[in-house]
């Protein structure tokens, strides 16, 4: 009887090593946080990685994600926002397709007692209590670096003609990237944006655009989009027509999706400003804050950098997974 006793603590003492290793190759589970998730769209491959990305880290983090997929449209955001706060979530995530529009609903959630976390994209909110903190780009860089790339670029040529194909109407990152641009052209004579022309982030549309650009005009010495899914349609019709993009008109994109990234490495786009959609670990720790009770801070960017025609490691760029 001793001796089946000592077996029979000597294998709960095995099994409970063997549970004690398992769960130390994960991070420790968030027992109990719910936190719903307002994403806008699946409109670029950069969405579409911001969602598996954020979607992955919740997992890792044990935290229960209600995801819902606005498809492009505010009052679908609005709908789920109010659905999470009939459960009763613990953190609202949002990523906001435009700026204006959300004091009602975030009221909403502040008088629930639920705190939001922005994340993207801002809102243009007077009363800041409205959300807890942000996470995302710095869009006005972005456009910065976009503008420092085409100075660079353009030094000796006595004027640039330049296309713009923006993103969604309203949203940060299109009113940003916008500003950003200019600022950096620093208002020098030889810069002149011919055409700006929304084409909603979607590739599409950008592809579009660009036709209808292309059908006015083939006196075009650059062109500067606000997201890669655009550029990618964008191209399509400049080489429709007979035109080396890269070459023949110099290509400035913003994401740095993989698609971009194989055409950087064709020559056929010459500078791409990364925007960074893998913040998922980041968003995770800051739900887990504020589902605790703690304070965050009002604003987090996400690092990023440039890609460039010059840049000597261009074959050795790890897979973007987006
Ligand atoms: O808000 C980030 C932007 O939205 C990305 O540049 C774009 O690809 C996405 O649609």
């Amino acid at each position: 009887m001793k001796q089946l006793l000592k077996h029979i603590a000597i294998i709960a003492c095995l099994l409970s090593i063997l549970m004690l290793s398992s769960c130390a190759e994960k991070d420790t589970p968030t027992p109990g946080i719910i936190a719903g998730f307002s994403q806008l769209g699946a409109e670029s491959g950069w969405r579409v990685g911001n969602t598996k990305d954020v979607e992955a880290a919740a997992q890792n983090a044990g935290i229960q994600l209600m995801m819902r997929n606005a498809e492009q449209m505010q009052e679908n955001q609005i709908k789920a926002i109010r659905s999470f706060i009939a459960y009763q979530v613990d953190v609202i995530i949002l990523a906001p397709i435009v700026e204006q529009g959300w004091e009602t609903v975030l009221t909403e959630a502040k008088d629930a007692g639920i705190p939001v976390l922005l994340i993207d994209r801002d809102i243009d909110a007077k009363d800041t209590s409205l959300y807890a903190g942000a996470i995302g780009s710095d869009f006005l860089a972005e456009g910065r670096r976009a503008g420092e790339f085409l100075m660079k670029k353009t030094e000796g040529m006595k004027s640039v003609r330049i296309v713009e194909i923006t993103g969604t109407e309203n949203s940060t990152p299109t009113r940003e990237r916008t500003l950003g641009f200019r600022d950096a052209l620093g208002g020098d004579p030889r810069f002149d944006i011919t055409i700006s022309v929304s084409g909603d982030f979607l590739r599409s549309k950008g592809r579009e655009c660009m036709e209808n650009i292309l059908r006015e005009t083939r006196d075009i010495d650059m062109l500067y989009s606000h997201n890669d899914a655009m550029t990618l349609g964008a191209i399509e019709a400049i080489e429709a027509v007979g035109l080396a993009p890269g070459k023949d008109i110099i290509i400035i994109t913003v994401d740095g999706e993989q698609g971009a990234i194989d055409l950087l490495k064709l020559g056929k786009i010459n500078c791409i400003v990364e925007c960074n959609p893998m913040i998922g670990g980041q968003i995770m720790e800051l739900v887990k804050k504020l589902a605790a009770g703690e304070a965050i801070p009002k604003k987090t960017y996400s690092t990023e950098r440039v890609f460039t025609e010059w840049d000597e490691d261009l074959m050795s760029i790890p897979p973007r997974g987006y």
